[in-house]
């Protein structure tokens, strides 16, 4: 007696539910009386559960041209061609893996293969060693940035940035509503004071001038108002004494002109919170430059990449903002139409926000063995029972990816190898020229104020 139950619960924890073939068969059971009939559709259910066990997914990998697409690897057991296409980078890659997975050799398969420009933010000095292959890269040391934040992006109305500029730094360095509030003003002042507001102002104020009249009398405070200002010169004040002349420019380097190279961003040994500002500032301003110019659907014109992704789209910032969405997640997803691509990495899924779960349609899952953390980005993928018990297995190098509303693939991703011996000195011989190519202005004090805020020479970051 085959009764119609027991076949419906065979092609549950099957995880046949979606096959229509499977379907068909149920309901061909349930309308037949004939036993014969249902021990051979049972038999035939049995089957295909045994090979969807075995095999729990239809290698389907998407079919693109081979131009312009970039090549990842093999699908795992029918070895078939896995492929991305460049511009579908603009709707965003989330790579999840823990250490040893394969996130920056995978980096390196993508970054080698892209004809559009790059830029990494690397942390770990991984990617400096692509110079062996690439020799149009530039690779930026953080003792070599040469930065103004408060110049707003060409064609980006002043008061714009202002807020851009007051939001970031405020989420970065953890100020609150109130100081928030009161460092825009004294934006807004210093601007005044610089003729931004005219169209052809002749110097850009920095963080220096900005620290000088927080703390001069030219903002008036009252009782409330007074821990505002001091919260906020004492963020501003210890960037200056340590990482000050990084932002010692009326205009740092030209980064329009960053924008059409390859560029990597070392940030490791700066604090967690520069870091932070410092990638969202340089992707805020290629935000509003490309939305300033009226860049629209123009396919990809940068992919950005960003390890430790959780320092750009950090779940508690999520929380934290009443507004609900922090500024870098709503400007991912608006990134696409702009051709600003974002390839994420991380090794804890469950640190990152939802809107970048939400908003990356390409999410490769590398190796994960703390199972919270598994869970965190199985579930953003949809993966049924079996193929999460597969993706459990994975080993290195190998990935389970999911495109869109496709169904998951796996793929045993292309090595890469690149030889790692760029040290600062091979850095240094390798970059020099083009470092010295990079032009920049010279800070240009209006008011009566010390060279910078306090007094003391800030350290000199000559000696990279
Ligand atoms: N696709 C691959 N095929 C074969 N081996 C690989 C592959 N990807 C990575 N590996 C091996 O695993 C090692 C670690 O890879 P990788 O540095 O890319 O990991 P990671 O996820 O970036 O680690 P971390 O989180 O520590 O930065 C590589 O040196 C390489 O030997
Ligand atoms: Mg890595």
């Amino acid at each position: 007696m085959v009764d119609g139950e027991q076949l419906q619960r065979l092609v549950r924890e099957a995880g046949l539910e979606d096959d229509p073939e499977a379907q068909q068969l149920l309901k061909a059971a349930a309308e037949t009386e004939n036993q014969h009939l249902r021990n051979q559709i049972r038999k035939k259910l049995e089957q295909k559960a045994a090979k969807k066990t075995q095999q729990p997914f239809n290698e389907n990998p998407p079919q693109n041209s081979a131009l312009n697409s970039i090549y990842l690897g093999q699908t795992h057991n029918q070895d078939k061609v896995y492929t991305l296409k460049e511009d579908e980078l603009t709707q965003h890659i989330l790579t999840t893996g823990q250490t040893g997975s394969g996130k920056t050799t995978l980096f390196y398969n993508v970054m080698t293969q892209l004809s559009s420009p790059f830029w990494a933010f690397d942390r770990k000095q991984d990617y400096r060693h692509l110079t062996n292959q690439m020799d149009d890269l530039l690779v930026l040391p953080w003792k070599k940035l040469k930065l103004n934040p408060l110049k707003p992006p060409p064609g980006v109305n002043p008061d714009r940035w202002v807020n851009i500029f007051s939001l970031l730094f405020s989420q970065s360095f953890g100020l609150l509503t109130g100081s928030e509030g009161f460092l825009t003003v004294a934006t807004v002042k210093i601007y005044l004071k610089y003729n931004l507001y005219q169209e052809q102002p002749d110097s850009y104020p920095t963080i220096y001038d900005l620290a000088n009249i927080i703390r001069s009398d030219e903002i008036p405070v009252g009782k409330a108002s007074v821990g505002y200002k001091d919260r906020t010169y004492w963020r501003l004040n210890p960037i200056l004494m340590t990482v000050g002349e990084m932002f010692n420019y009326s205009e740092g380097y030209t980064i329009e002109d960053l924008m059409q190279r390859n560029v990597v961003f070392e940030i490791g040994g700066l604090n967690r919170k520069f870091q932070r500002f410092i990638q969202q500032i340089l992707f805020a301003y290629v935000y509003e430059y490309l939305l300033a110019q009226g860049m629209r659907d123009q396919g990809l014109q940068l992919a950005v990449f960003a390890d430790e992704a959780k320092q750009l789209f950090s779940v508690y910032l999520e929380k934290q903002t009443a507004s609900g969405m922090p500024e870098m997640d709503d400007m991912m997803g608006k990134a696409r139409q702009m051709g600003l691509a974002v390839v994420a990495a991380d090794q804890e899924p469950t640190k990152l926000t939802d809107s970048l779960k939400a908003n990356t349609k390409t999410k490769i899952l590398l190796p994960v063995a703390d199972q919270k953390q598994f869970q965190a980005i199985a579930e953003s993928m949809n993966l049924d029972r079996r193929q999460s018990d597969y993706a459990q297995r994975l080993d290195t190098g190998e990935a389970v990816i999911q495109a869109g509303n496709s169904e998951p693939v796996p793929v045993d991703l292309l090595n890469y190898q690149v030889k790692q011996d760029v040290t600062d000195e091979k850095l240094r011989e390798h970059q020099q020229e083009k470092w010295q190519e990079l032009e920049y202005v010279e800070r240009d004090i209006k008011g009566n104020y010390y060279s910078n805020s306090s007094g003391k020479n800030s350290t000199t970051l000559d000696d990279f």
